[in-house]
C-alpha cells in the first residue's frame, strides 16, 4: 500500500494537522462506518450507493473476513474500497516512541505477571522520556501494580491507586515483598475526594485505564498542577454519559457527534484467538443473528432487537431450545413450528455477510482511535504541556499501543525537545 506520509511521532503542531485532517475523513465518510451490519437486516443504508462493493463483501466466506480482519487495508475489493483504505492507512501512521535499553529487573518482578502484560509494562516503561527525572510515580487504575514497581525500581516514590481492594492488598504485598516502598490506596478514582490523590510532584502513569478513568487523570492532573504524565488509553466506550464529550476545543468544535456505538468501533480488533474460542464466538454471533430474524417476525417489527449477553452454556443447547428460551427472556410470543434447521443456517449466512461488510468498517479503526487519542493530546495542550503521541509497543503486544506523553516545561526552549531529553 502506498504512503506518502512517513510513520511519524505527532507533536507541536503535527497533533492539530492531523486532528483536522481525521476530522474531515471520519465526517466525509461517515455513512460508511456508524451503521453496523450486525443490526441492519437486510442491507446497509451505503449498499444502495456501492452496489457493487456491497455485493463483492457479502459473496466472501467467513474465512476470508477472518483471514482480512487485521489487515483490511490490504484487500483487493471493489472502489470505493482501496481507495478509503489507502487513505486510511495514510492518516493512520504514527511513529514509535524510542524506547530506552531494557532494564535488568530481578525474575522475581515478571513471576506474577501474564507474559503479554510483562511485555507492556516493559514497552510502557521504556518509551518514557522526560526532560525532568520523575520524583513520585503514580500509578492510576494499578491493578496491582506491576508497572508503578518497574518505573519505582529505576528510581523514585510510588503510589498505587486502585478501588479493587483485593488487588491492592496483593499489590500491597509485592511491594513489601519486591523491597519497594509504595502506598497502595483503594480509591475509586471517579469519586469525588479522588482530586485529594494528586499533587503536583506526582507523575502520574495509566496503562490501560478505561474511557472516564483516564480522561478523569487528564482533567484532574492538569488542575493539579502535574508536570509530567504518560497515558495509555482503551475502552473508550466506557463511558457514563449517552455520548461522547469532547475534551480539547478543537473536538469540540467539530461536527463529529460520537455514541456509544461509535466509540466501539476502535475495540472491535480482534487479536488472534484461539480456534476454539474463535469457533465459540462465531457459534454465538451466527445464533444470534439467527434469532434476530426470528423475533423479526415473532414482533411483527423489522427492527433488531438487542439481546443480553447469555452465560456459554446456551450454547450447548439444541438451536431451537436457544430461541425459545431467548424469546421467553425478552417476553415475545412463544416461536410456533419453524424450520429449525433452515433457520440456524440462514444465522451462518448472515455472519459470513455481516464479517465481510465489517471490513469496510474496518478501515476506519485507527483513524478513529487517532482521533479520539488526539482529542487528549489536544486538550493536554491546551492546558499547557507539551505532547508527543506514538505507539509503545506492537499491535500485537497489545492493539491499545497508542501512548500520549505529556510534559510542562516553562523553563525550556521548545526546540529543544529532540537533542535534550533524557529517559526515565
Ligand atoms: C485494564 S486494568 C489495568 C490495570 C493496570 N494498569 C495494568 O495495565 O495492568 C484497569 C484497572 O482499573 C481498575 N479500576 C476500574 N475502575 C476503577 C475506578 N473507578 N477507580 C479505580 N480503579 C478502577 C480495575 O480494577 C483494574 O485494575
Amino acid at each position: 500500500m502506498p504512503t506518502t506520509t512517513p510513520a511519524q511521532i505527532l507533536q507541536d503542531a503535527t497533533l492539530l494537522q492531523r486532528f483536522q485532517a481525521l476530522d474531515r475523513f471520519l465526517i466525509e465518510h461517515q455513512a460508511l462506518w456508524r451503521p453496523r451490519p450486525f443490526v441492519h437486516y437486510p442491507a446497509l443504508p451505503w449498499e444502495t450507493e456501492h452496489p457493487k462493493l456491497a455485493a463483492w463483501l457479502r459473496a466472501q466466506s467467513l474465512e476470508h473476513a477472518e483471514a482480512a480482519h487485521n489487515q483490511p487495508h490490504l484487500l483487493q475489493a471493489p472502489a470505493p474500497f482501496p481507495q478509503l483504505a489507502a487513505q486510511a492507512h495514510e492518516l493512520s501512521q504514527l511513529g514509535e516512541l524510542p524506547q530506552s535499553p531494557a532494564q535488568t529487573l530481578p525474575p522475581r518482578f515478571s513471576s506474577d505477571v501474564p507474559g503479554r502484560k510483562w511485555q507492556q509494562i516493559d514497552a510502557f516503561a521504556r518509551s518514557l522520556s522526560f526532560f525532568q527525572k520523575p520524583q513520585h510515580w503514580l500509578d492510576w487504575c494499578a491493578g496491582k501494580g506491576h508497572l508503578g514497581r518497574m518505573l519505582a525500581h529505576g528510581g523514585g516514590k510510588l503510589t498505587c491507586l486502585e478501588y479493587n481492594p483485593q488487588l491492592v492488598s496483593s499489590g500491597q504485598q509485592l511491594s513489601h515483598k519486591l523491597g519497594i516502598a509504595a502506598q497502595h490506596i483503594e480509591q475509586d478514582v471517579l469519586a469525588d475526594d479522588a482530586v485529594m490523590q494528586l499533587q503536583a510532584q506526582h507523575t502520574p502513569v495509566a496503562l490501560h485505564a478505561c474511557g472516564e478513568l483516564h480522561t478523569r487523570l487528564l482533567q484532574l492532573a492538569s488542575q493539579a498542577g502535574c508536570q509530567k504524565l504518560a497515558v495509555a488509553p482503551c475502552c473508550y466506550n466506557r463511558i457514563s454519559t449517552a455520548s461522547y464529550q469532547p475534551l480539547s476545543a478543537s473536538a469540540q468544535a467539530s461536527m463529529l457527534q460520537l455514541s456509544i456505538d461509535d466509540l466501539g468501533l476502535p475495540l472491535s480488533e480482534t487479536v488472534t484467538a484461539g480456534a476454539r474460542v474463535r469457533r465459540q464466538r462465531d457459534q454465538s454471533m451466527a445464533r444470534r443473528l439467527a434469532f434476530d430474524l426470528l423475533q423479526r417476525q415473532l414482533r411483527g417489527v423489522d427492527e433488531y432487537l438487542p439481546t443480553p449477553s447469555l452465560p456459554p452454556a446456551w450454547l450447548d443447547k439444541p438451536f431451537a431450545d436457544y430461541c425459545q428460551d431467548l424469546a421467553a427472556l425478552k417476553q415475545l410470543p412463544t416461536p410456533g413450528a419453524q424450520n429449525w434447521q433452515q433457520l440456524e443456517q440462514q444465522g451462518w449466512q448472515r455472519l459470513a455477510e455481516v464479517r465481510n461488510l465489517e471490513l469496510l468498517r474496518g478501515l476506519f479503526r485507527r483513524p478513529l482511535e487517532l482521533w479520539l487519542l488526539l482529542d487528549r493530546a489536544l486538550f493536554l495542550q491546551e492546558q499547557g504541556y507539551t505532547v508527543r503521541l506514538g505507539t509503545f509497543c506492537t499491535t500485537k503486544q497489545s492493539p491499545r499501543n497508542l501512548l500520549l506523553l505529556a510534559e510542562r516545561q516553562h523553563q525550556l526552549p521548545t526546540d529543544a525537545v529532540d537533542n535534550s531529553v533524557d529517559r526515565f
